[in-house]
């Protein structure tokens, strides 16, 4: 298993980024300037994109596992590796999702914790209704953890 730093044609991966953000002008928001990492075992299994908020802050913004290898470890593997890399480099590492039990749980068991809640932002940013699992999702919830 290994992590590759993606430095050119990040777009390359976009089926990847949109099982995790579906609207692809909200990936191009942060695509540009964030620093994208792909777990390969053997063949390519996960991608995640981090973005600098402060010098104290970093924003994991994407991350996504294809979903047949879902549920076997590699989200998680992903995510350690990123908390290895920028620790020493910022002091907190944040993470803003759905109110959904497909994602938060999944945050929670890599050690994020709950911090905040923007209202409505899914509704006020997005071009059409996000639904995961049958829920429409609303607001955005942060968690976070320090590294
Ligand atoms: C969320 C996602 C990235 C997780 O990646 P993954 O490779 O499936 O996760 P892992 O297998 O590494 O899971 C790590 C741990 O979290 C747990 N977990 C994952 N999803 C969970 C869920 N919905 N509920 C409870 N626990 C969950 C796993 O059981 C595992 O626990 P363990 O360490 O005790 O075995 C993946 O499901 C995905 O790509 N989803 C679609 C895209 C998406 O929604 N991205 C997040 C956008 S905010």
């Amino acid at each position: 298993m290994e992590v590759k730093k993606i430095l050119n044609n990040k777009k390359q991966f976009l089926n990847l980024l949109l099982l995790a953000d579906e609207q692809e002008d909200m990936i191009d928001r942060y695509l540009e300037n964030g620093e994208m990492f792909a777990l390969y075992d053997n063949d390519l299994k996960s991608i995640c994109v981090v973005v600098k908020k402060d010098s104290r802050i970093y924003e994991l913004k994407n991350i996504a596992t294809y979903e047949k290898y879902q549920g076997k470890g590699y989200g998680k593997k992903l995510i350690e590796y990123i908390f290895d890399y920028y620790k020493g480099k910022c002091r907190t590492m944040i993470v803003g999702t759905g109110d959904s039990n497909l994602t938060i749980p999944f945050y929670e068991n890599c050690g994020f914790r709950v911090s905040h809640r923007i209202k409505n932002f899914f509704t006020d940013n997005y071009d059409h209704p996000i639904f995961e699992n049958g829920i429409q999702l609303v607001d955005m919830i942060y968690l976070k953890i320090d590294l």
